[in-house]
């Protein structure tokens, strides 16, 4: 059967790559130009050094820094009247995938009429965007390189997606250096996100060859180089290779898709506002346990692919990679759902909204049930 791979990409890597701002600028001929970002990037001092560089393209300026974790529907409609008002040109987007997810869905709005919700899905994009620059401060989403926006519908208690070609970021500027002031909770909360979408894509049943070797190159990555991140922020040589496997793994989930992880992170987070790379770390060891039975065969490829001792005994082999998980995650830090707020009586609840997410299409393990979620949970608490 055929199949799509969809890449569109043109990436600006390393220290200093900022300092190609001001001509990217120039070449879009930006007049009036909005960078969007958040308080903890302009705590960590990135958002100042970013204005200067577009200070340098002599354009207009106008600044949005109310983005929020889990970006909001309301928030964007709130940036979104703001750029139509200051008749803006250019995008450039600096942070976590909060801002640059943001700020992918204020510029679909910039030539599609609102509501924003009605993009939720494949495909629903009408019009062609203005020029985005993404400048990425986590290493984790791999927004800058995807075609997909996640947002929280407060209404409807849930985080939805977009996916379409069209709203790719037209250029990223990727500089390691602004992943240093990162704290070791956020690395490994990002850092677990990324490891996430390696695995998840990997074992989905949308993933192809293609697909399938850029998710494994950034599984290999990511574990050989996130423990180090995170024990040493300014371990520059690890920083960078987070960076560069996120652009990597991006290929391969934003062509595969996810699964239950995700469908189970998006429920958490729309209900009680876990940081969503935190709320997928605390419950994919217990998934892929679960998924495991389903594609045993790529379970052992993940497993010898980051060096875990296979041994020949499928039965066994098939969960190295999830003990292995769930390993990391405690040497991560990484919380528990009760350490996170989560008490016994919302997993019901949780459990039968999980369900509804359309994620779980691409899920190896099909037929996915409202006790199977509630064993996950019971486990991850
Ligand atoms: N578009 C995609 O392909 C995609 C993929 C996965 C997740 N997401 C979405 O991205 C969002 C999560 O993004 P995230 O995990 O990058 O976190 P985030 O953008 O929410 O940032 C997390 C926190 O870290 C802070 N921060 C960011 N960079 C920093 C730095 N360099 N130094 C100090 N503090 C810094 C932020 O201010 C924020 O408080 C979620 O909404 C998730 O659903 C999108
Ligand atoms: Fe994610």
């Amino acid at each position: 059967m055929a199949s799509e791979f969809f890449v569109s990409s043109n990436v600006v890597f390393g220290r200093d790559s900022v300092k190609e701002l001001p001509n990217m600028l120039k070449e879009y001929e930006a007049k009036n130009v909005m960078v969007v970002y958040d308080a903890g990037v302009k705590m960590a001092g990135i958002a100042e050094k970013v204005l200067a560089e577009v200070e340098k393209a002599g354009v207009k300026v106008t600044v949005f820094d109310g983005v929020i974790p889990n970006p909001t529907n309301e928030v964007v409609e709130e940036a979104a009247k703001i750029a139509h008002e200051e008749e803006i040109d250019v995008f450039v987007a600096v942070g976590g995938g909060s801002s640059i997810d943001l700020t992918k869905a204020v510029n679909i709005l910039m030539t599609n009429p609102g509501p924003i919700g009605q993009y939720g899905g494949i495909g629903m994009v009408k019009k062609p965007v203005l020029p985005l620059i993404a400048i990425p401060t986590t290493a984790g989403t791999s927004s800058e390189i995807t075609n997909v926006v996640a947002l929280t519908d407060t209404e409807a208690v849930c985080k939805y997606v977009i996916i379409d070609n069209k709203i790719v970021a037209n250029k990223v500027i990727a500089d390691p250096e602004f992943t240093k002031t990162m704290p070791p909770s956020v690395t490994a909360a990002t850092g677990m996100d990324a490891i996430t979408h390696a695995v998840e894509s990997y074992i989905s049943n949308m993933a192809t060859p293609l697909t399938e070797y850029h998710s494994l190159k950034g599984l290999q990555i990511f574990y050989k180089n996130l423990p180090k991140a995170v024990a040493d922020g300014s371990d520059m040589e690890a920083r960078e290779q987070m960076m560069l496997g996120c652009i990597i793994a991006g290929f391969g989930f934003s062509n595969a898709n996810l699964g239950l992880v995700h469908g189970i992170a998006h429920t958490l987070s729309a209900h009680f506002h876990l940081a969503h790379g935190m709320a997928n770390a605390t419950v994919l060891p217990y998934v892929m346990e679960y998924n495991a039975d389903s594609c045993p065969q790529k379970m052992i490829e993940l497993a010898r692919a980051i060096g875990l001792p296979v041994s020949g005994n499928a039965d066994e082999d098939k969960l190295l990679l999830a003990k292995e998980l769930r390993k990391l995650t405690k040497e991560l830090g990484i919380k528990t759902l009760s350490e996170q707020g989560i008490e016994e009586k919302d997993l019901d609840m949780l459990a039968e909204d999980v369900l509804k997410e359309p994620v779980l299409n691409f899920n190896p393990k099909q037929g996915v049930t409202k006790e199977d979620v509630l064993a996950i949970l019971h486990k991850a608490m």
